[in-house]
């Protein structure tokens, strides 16, 4: 069945540049910093520009470029304590962080921002950083049964009182936190990958998939795949798809600026990255993993950004934001190369053309019931 154009409108999140480098392995000029009061104006800049997320991301080590990282949950609550309605998401890595911990801090930023803290978990992909840490490096789809137990975890202790739990991983005895989280059930709770892993715990336990830029056809691939295991199991998840937004007033512009940040593009930087990125791309063991069929070009974004072609000029982009929501895409998650400056401009110039292009196929679609009636 496609999505229906009745759904709620299409959702937009930004990723908050805390590392250092910007979201492309490349020497091209990017008007991007990872210092927080470059974030707090940016994070100012996307709540007015109508971006309902923000997206923190988490490193412990340097794995392409990325010389300097902020620690998620402190940076994230930081920028809910400069606005007023933008929900940020902590980036948190089972392993590094226990459920007890986890539960707890986002239980108390919970209470402190009104409401608008998330976490997007994510189940780990650099071997060198794990082993750098010292965290014992689990193979691909044990990574996956650990954080469908932490997540299942998370959600009851913020849901129930005398909580019980015996898993593979993690044991709860007839604990009870207080206070709960303010949000209704509990704060939102996003996990992603590519992997069959990946989708299967989306299908399970997450409220919300996030995947890495693709091609529609591949990502409506993988979102039927979820759906109907996300139907069997009596669960709802929405999806949100990775993109690299380079828009400008011509498509030959648009063009350019991703020709330009190609052929900066830091070369030993990007072939490290995908050395270690294809090592987790291929690990999954039906080797549908992220990354697993990335090529340099698409590596240079290192969430295979530029593969959801949103370049071009604002109908355009539009125009593809539209046509992912009817495969069933809820969300945009954007990387830009001059964030603060491109935040300001995709909300004057894109997303009230999203906007409008949904208002006029819910019209269409209406006039197509009134006719089925
Ligand atoms: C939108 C998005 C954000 C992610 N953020 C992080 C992050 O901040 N830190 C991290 O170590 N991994 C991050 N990941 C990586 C995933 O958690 C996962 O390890 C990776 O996608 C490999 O998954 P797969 O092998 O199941 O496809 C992110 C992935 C996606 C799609």
């Amino acid at each position: 069945m496609p999505h229906s154009d009745s759904v709620p409108p299409v959702k937009f999140a930004y990723w908050v540049p805390n590392v250092s480098g910007g979201l492309v392995v490349s020497t091209i000029e990017q008007r991007t910093d990872w210092s927080l009061d470059y974030n707090i104006e940016l994070a100012q800049t996307a709540e007015r520009a109508g971006f309902e997320y923000a997206l923190s991301q988490i490193r412990f080590t340097a794995g392409y470029g990325a010389e300097y990282q902020h620690e998620s949950v402190s940076f994230s609550q930081a920028l809910l304590h400069s606005t007023t309605k933008l929900k940020v998401l902590a980036a948190i890595l089972p392993g590094p962080w226990s459920p007890a911990v986890v539960a707890k801090q986002i239980a108390t930023i919970d209470h402190i921002s009104g409401g608008r803290i998330g976490i997007n978990v994510v189940s780990g992909w650099f071997k060198d950083e794990f082993i750098a840490i010292g965290e014992p490096w689990l193979e691909h789809d044990e990574r996956y049964r650990r954080s469908n137990e932490f997540i299942q975890a998370l959600k009851g202790i913020w849901t129930q009182d005398d909580f019980t739990f015996k898993g593979d991983f993690y044991r709860f005895n007839h604990y009870t936190l207080s206070p709960k989280p303010v949000q209704q059930p509990h704060p939102e709770i996003f996990q992603g990958g590519s992997s069959r892993a990946a989708r299967d715990n989306a299908a399970s336990v997450s409220d919300w998939y996030f995947t890495n830029g693709n091609t529609p056809e591949n990502l409506k691939k993988q979102i039927d795949d979820i759906q109907a295991k996300a139907r069997a199991n009596g669960h709802r998840v929405r999806i949100g798809v990775n993109a690299f937004v380079i828009a400008r007033d011509t498509e030959e512009q648009a063009r350019q600026v991703l020709k330009d940040i190609i052929e900066h593009a830091h070369v030993d930087a990007v072939h490290a990255f995908g050395a270690a990125a294809k090592q987790a791309g291929q690990a999954s063991p039906e080797g549908e993993g992220n990354w697993a069929t990335s090529g340099f070009e698409d590596l240079v974004q290192y969430n295979d950004g530029f593969r959801t072609n949103l370049i071009g000029t604002p109908q355009q982009i539009a125009e593809r934001i539209v046509a992912l929501k009817r495969i069933g895409v809820d969300l945009v998650l954007a990387g830009f190369l001059h964030f603060i400056e491109e935040v300001e401009y995709f909300g004057r110039e894109v997303l009230p053309r999203v906007r409008q292009l949904e208002a006029e196929q819910a019209v269409a679609a209406d006039v197509a019931a009134a006719h089925v009636a």
